[in-house]
């Protein structure tokens, strides 16, 4: 226990349980979520170096991107697939969960963090579609806002901080640029970084 409170060992421990060592067992399916996370931060970054938010700007800028800039095609390609991976991954880890009971103690903490993740992941698919800035994406907004207007007093005050004023035809508007491309991925990486850390302190990954 001693050498648990060195975070190096946190990283590689010393000690692993056999058990653990089983890709049958996880399938390695929050790993690959998180090298799509991965992949997606990269891919997102160089991104940024082109795209253009703002309602009118974000669908040419993309078209430029992807037919003008060197590998832009490429790059948005990957960040796409990326993303629709991640979603297929941490939905099924989560079903692993669920099925080897590994949301039951001492793990409760970590499933909360977990359902957290999987809603943040999801908000994050969602606000990457709306930055398309495409008729589709203002449709989407549209029906997200409208939804939204629907909570009675604070529903429209939430659209507002959510998405800002997105027009009919594009959904893409600064509000969702910053939450898609800072906020969320930042909050999305320290919870990833304490759902890791809490995987040792619950005594790693092994059947109860
Ligand atoms: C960003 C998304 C997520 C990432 C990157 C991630 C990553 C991981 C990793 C690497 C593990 C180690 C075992 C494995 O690979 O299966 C793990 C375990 C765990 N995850 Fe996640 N996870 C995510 C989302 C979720 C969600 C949506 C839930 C449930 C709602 C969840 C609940 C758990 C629990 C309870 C454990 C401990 C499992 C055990 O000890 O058997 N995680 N996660």
């Amino acid at each position: 226990m001693k050498d648990q409170k060195n975070f190096v060992h946190h990283i590689r421990p010393i000690f692993v349980p056999s058990k653990a060592l089983s890709v049958l067992y996880t399938f390695c399916l929050g790993g690959v979520s998180f090298l799509a996370f991965v992949v997606l931060g990269v891919t997102g970054l160089l991104l940024m170096f082109h795209y253009q938010p703002g309602n009118s700007t974000g669908f040419s800028s993309l078209l430029t991107l992807a037919s003008v800039i060197p590998y832009g095609g490429m790059i948005r390609n990957l960040h796409y697939w990326a993303g629709q991976l991640m979603v297929v991954t941490v939905n099924l880890h989560m079903l692993r969960v669920v099925w080897t009971h590994s949301y039951k103690p001492p793990k409760q903490l970590n499933w909360l963090v977990g359902v957290a993740l999987l809603m943040l992941i999801l908000f994050l698919d969602f606000t990457g579609y709306l930055l398309i800035g495409s008729q589709e994406s203002g449709a989407a907004a549209t029906v997200a806002v409208n939804i939204l207007g629907l909570i009675p007093g604070l529903g429209i005050g939430l659209a507002q901080v959510l998405f800002g004023e997105p027009s009919a035809i594009s959904g893409s508007t600064l509000v969702v640029y910053v939450w898609h491309c800072f906020a969320l991925p930042m909050i999305a990486l320290f919870l990833q970084l304490y759902h890791f850390w809490r995987i040792r302190r619950d005594g790693g990954v092994r059947p109860l």
